[in-house]
Formats: C-alpha cells, sequence, structure tokens
C-alpha cells in the first residue's frame, strides 16, 4: 500500500511547507528577542499569527468553500457536533510554550474535517523537515513512504505514556486532583510519562509506536484535529475520558495502541 493521492494532503503541504518558512526565520530571532524591548510572549504570538495567516491564505485560495477553524482566529468555537460540512483545523504553531523557551520540538498542524469526521490530515516539523499525514482508510505516513503503526506491547511496565500538565489554571480543582492521581499511578506501573509540549506530535507519536498511550484534558480541537486521524489510521484507538467515542470539539482525549487499551483504562480509572 501507498499513501493514496487526496488534493487536499497537497494543498496541506503547499500550506506548511509555506509557513514554515516564516516560523524558521521567527524561531532563529527568538533567540535574540529576550534582549530587546519586545516581550518573546508578544513576538511569538506575532510568530504564530504570521504563520497562521499564510496557511489561511493557502487553503481558502485552494477551498474557497471550506470554513476555517484556526487556534488565533477564535471567536466562535465550534463545539461537539458543531462542525457540519467541510472544514480546516489548523494550529498554526503546536508547542508554542517550546517555541518561546527556544526548545525546538513544535509542529504545525492542519486536518480536513467533513462534517465532524476527519478525512485527511498533515503535521508538520519545520526544524526537522519531517511530515505526517493520515488518509481516511489510507493510512498513517511519515515523510510520503513510511508506514505507521501502533504499538504491539501488552505489558504495562514496558510501556511508556504521553500526556499534557495542565498549566495556568486550565481544569477546575477537581480535575487537577484527578489528574495527578492518574499521573501518580502511571508513575508506579508504567516504563514511564513523557510531556514534551505538542500534543499533535504526542498523538503522532502514539501512530509510530513510540508511546503506548496518550491522554490529556483541557485540549483544544486545533492541537489534536490531525493527531486524531493519525492514530485511527495507525490502528489505534482515540476516545474520551469518560469512555464515550471521540467527538470533535471536546475538550479531553484518551488515545493509545488496542494492545494496552484495557490495562491502561484500569489505570487511569477510566470507565
Ligand atoms: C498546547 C500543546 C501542549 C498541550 C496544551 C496545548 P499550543 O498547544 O499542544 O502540549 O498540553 O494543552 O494547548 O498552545 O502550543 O498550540
Amino acid at each position: 500500500m501507498t499513501l493514496p493521492k487526496v488534493s487536499e494532503v497537497h494543498v496541506m503541504r503547499k500550506a506548511a511547507k509555506k509557513a514554515a518558512v516564516s516560523l524558521r526565520r521567527d524561531f532563529a530571532e527568538v533567540e535574540k528577542i529576550t534582549i530587546t524591548e519586545k516581550g518573546p510572549a508578544d513576538f511569538v504570538t506575532a510568530a504564530d499569527t504570521r504563520a497562521q495567516s499564510i496557511i489561511a491564505y493557502e487553503l481558502g485560495y485552494n477551498r474557497p468553500d471550506f470554513q476555517f477553524l484556526g487556534e488565533e482566529s477564535t471567536p466562535n468555537v465550534p463545539g461537539p457536533n458543531g462542525f457540519s460540512g467541510d472544514w480546516w483545523i489548523v494550529d498554526p504553531l503546536d508547542g508554542t510554550t517550546n517555541f518561546l523557551h527556544r526548545l525546538p520540538h513544535f509542529a504545525i498542524s492542519i486536518a480536513h474535517v467533513c462534517d465532524g469526521v476527519p478525512q485527511s490530515a498533515l503535521i508538520y516539523e519545520p526544524m526537522t523537515d519531517t511530515e505526517y499525514v493520515a488518509v481516511r482508510h489510507g493510512g498513517a505516513w511519515k515523510n510520503e513512504t513510511e508506514r505507521m503503526r501502533v504499538s504491539g506491547r501488552t505489558i504495562l511496565s514496558h510501556s511508556l505514556f504521553a500526556t499534557g500538565i495542565p498549566f495556568k489554571g486550565t481544569l477546575t480543582p477537581e480535575l487537577h486532583a484527578t489528574f495527578l492521581r492518574e499521573l501518580s499511578r502511571c508513575m508506579t506501573a508504567t516504563a514511564g510519562v513523557r510531556r514534551f509540549g505538542a500534543a499533535a506530535l504526542d498523538l503522532v507519536g502514539v501512530a509510530f509506536g513510540a508511546y503506548e498511550g496518550y491522554w490529556e484534558r483541557g485540549i483544544h480541537v486545533w492541537d489534536i484535529a490531525a493527531g486524531v486521524l493519525m492514530v485511527q489510521e495507525a490502528g489505534g484507538v482515540v476516545a474520551h475520558l469518560d469512555g464515550s467515542p471521540f467527538t470533535m470539539g471536546r475538550r479531553d482525549i484518551f488515545a493509545c495502541a488496542p494492545s494496552i487499551e484495557f490495562s491502561m483504562r484500569d489505570l487511569l480509572e477510566l470507565p
């Protein structure tokens, strides 16, 4: 099997590569920005916005009939079941905090979603020129030729998980406490938990079998829309933390290899 030729992938690729040029240039500048007057956070917001404008222009030019949702232009974010028709869902810079702190672990994430279901997706790492593409019923691929598949590990103590650690009050005190309990249980039962700061790449990590599982609360749809399809097309499971099937627009996620699903659910005390 080879990566199917899908015109939306071509459009996403072109948009991501153009935005990556801008992000790479800005990343080089962020090294210097701490010693100028403009604060680094403002600079990174501007970098983010610049990248999104490039992507929005390119996607809109090629598919004027699609709706667009991007992290930097979100007056009205559709809730669950709100994505009817064709949408582009875009995070121009997933891993903003890494970028701000000069850590080169960040990505551009773009998904084409139709009636709430991801059809094709592209995640691109500007600093390593690495591309991940998934096409519904067409597999998940690294750099076009390498098929991605989830891990087959079954033993929890050999398994590595990824998560997002909530910050700046993104969770209620109850959910904060729940997360700490989950983390503590994982620390004693698994090979480790990673928090690398870019949810799109965490999901890619599940898709290529680096992590057996990933979970996060308080996440946004643009962080995960593309990654969800990567995991599904790599043979993985994606759901919500209350056990319900994944719905685009809900703010929590559970993704894993099927071989570890029940052990991971048990460990996190999920239904
Ligand atoms: C963030 C990253 C991070 C996750 C946060 C997201 P951003 O996205 O994906 O890993 O833990 O919940 O908000 O802000 O860098 O696009």
